[in-house]
């Protein structure tokens, strides 16, 4: 008989998220959550050994004295959020802009008086080391208290070699000192700094010659990202720096097709990205190239709702052509001020239509797969990852129906319960 460290049972339902389909999860298999009713986790060394009905789950489990038992009976147990794009590290926020917007003021307009991006440039830039990874602690504790427990975080608001370097060090930092996993992106080319406001081509070569090599040789980061927009990085420039990365050993991310139909989802394509995120503005051909590339469709209703943008990603046509889809938060201080996955499924719901098992599937193990992390994270399945979110409700429904508040119960992340239960063992 397995021994395990701690058992959550009775669960009224356990989503385990497995399914037929191996890799990202299309079309009807995105309503594949794997409800196991009257359902049990057993845990240990921080990885799932079991996961079936209680009384199966019982039946294959010693149980000792050091044994942590959760009765999770009236609550739903699911894994945790893979929040798979976040911009999380930032030295101030920017209330001023949002209430600019709500007044009128287009975002790219903000952005082009030197607002926007360039504001976070500045003041991130100021910011020490210490500083920044102080900010962002509260915030990866309001992630976890919603429920997420691996993120993906960018750099992007240095924008100079020692400021990006200094900010995937805080992102190192936090993976160091928080129980949330979070997975590195360099994100040099977020924007054009303002220094080199006429002088692009020479931004660029310091990207492709001094920051991409400094970052895969120190593994600074995992992948690679760029803001491929109209007035940002074109298409002939995304491809270099997206190549030189790829030459580097860096997986790619492009922002594509957020506020313009510029093409990033098909560069995403033709250079087999792991995913192209926002996708607002996508076209039939962008849709199926992905596809037939693999690349993931990163969704991300918290930019729109943020921004005040009517168009919202069509989801449904992307899933309804067979195109897999991912949800986040691109929590981040300009376009989408949120930690909170479940306000996300909400979104993805009601403005996108997508179903609440699209939205749950979305984002776990398809998140977990547009960061290359599905063989540890997404999923309630023996080997992976122990992160596991009890929730207060009693259909899984209810977490994208009943919007704006946390009906988070506990979080299990790295051997701990967060908030810890009176007299649990932290085995
Ligand atoms: O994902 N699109 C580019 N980057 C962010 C916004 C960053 C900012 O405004 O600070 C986004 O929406
Ligand atoms: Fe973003």
């Amino acid at each position: 008989m397995k021994s395990s460290t701690l058992i959550v049972k009775n669960a009224r339902q356990v989503l385990t998220m497995r399914s037929d389909q191996d890799g990202p999860r299309t079309r009807e298999h995105m309503e594949d959550v794997g409800i196991i009713e009257d359902g049990a986790v057993a845990v240990s060394e921080g990885k799932i050994v079991a996961a079936g009905k209680t009384k199966e789950v019982l039946g294959q489990i010693k149980i000792d004295d050091k044994t942590n038992v959760i009765n999770a009976s009236n609550k739903v147990v699911l894994p945790g959020f893979v929040d798979c794009h976040t911009h999380p590290v930032f030295a101030a926020t920017r209330e001023e802009e949002f209430e600019m917007r709500i007044k009128g003021r287009p975002y790219q307009e903000i952005a082009a008086a030197g607002g926007g991006i360039k504001s976070s440039v500045r003041t991130l830039r100021v910011a020490s080391k210490q500083e920044l990874v102080e900010l962002t602690l509260p915030r990866l504790d309001r992630m976890m208290s919603y429920g997420t427990t691996t993120i993906e975080a960018k750099s992007g608001y240095g924008l100079s070699l020692d400021d990006e370097i200094k900010m995937l060090e805080v992102i190192e930092e936090l993976n160091r000192l928080h129980p949330i996993d979070l997975i590195p992106t360099f994100l040099g080319a977020h924007e054009i700094p303002e220094e080199y406001k006429d002088r692009r081509d020479e931004y660029i070569r310091l990207i492709v010659e001094k920051m991409i090599p400094e970052v895969a040789k120190r593994k600074l980061a995992v992948f690679c990202d760029i803001f491929c927009e109209k007035g940002v990085f074109d298409i002939e420039e995304s491809r270099k720096i997206l190549g030189a990365a790829k030459g580097h050993g860096l997986k790619l991310k492009l922002h594509a097709d957020q506020l313009t139909a510029l093409g990033g989802s098909k560069l995403a394509a033709e250079l087999g990205a792991v995913s192209a995120d926002h996708l607002e503005f996508i076209d039939d051909e962008g849709i199926e190239m992905m596809k037939q590339a693999g690349v993931i469709g990163v969704l991300l209703p918290g930019a729109c709702f943020g921004l005040g943008m009517t168009e919202y990603p069509p989801a449904r046509k992307m899933i309804d052509q067979g195109l897999p889809v991912a949800l986040a938060t691109d929590f981040n201080p300009g376009s989408s001020m949120t930690e909170s996955m479940p306000m996300i499924l909400s979104m993805a719901c009601l403005m996108m239509k997508m179903s609440p098992a699209e939205a749950l599937v979305a984002s776990t193990i398809n998140s977990a797969h547009a960061v290359d992390s599905a063989e540890e994270v997404g999923s309630i399945e023996v080997g992976k990852k122990a992160d596991l979110v009890i929730w207060n409700v009693q259909d899984y429904r209810e977490i994208p129906y009943h919007y704006g508040v946390n009906l988070v119960h506990q979080v299990i992340k790295k051997r701990g319960i967060f908030p810890q239960d009176e007299g649990a063992n932290k085995g």
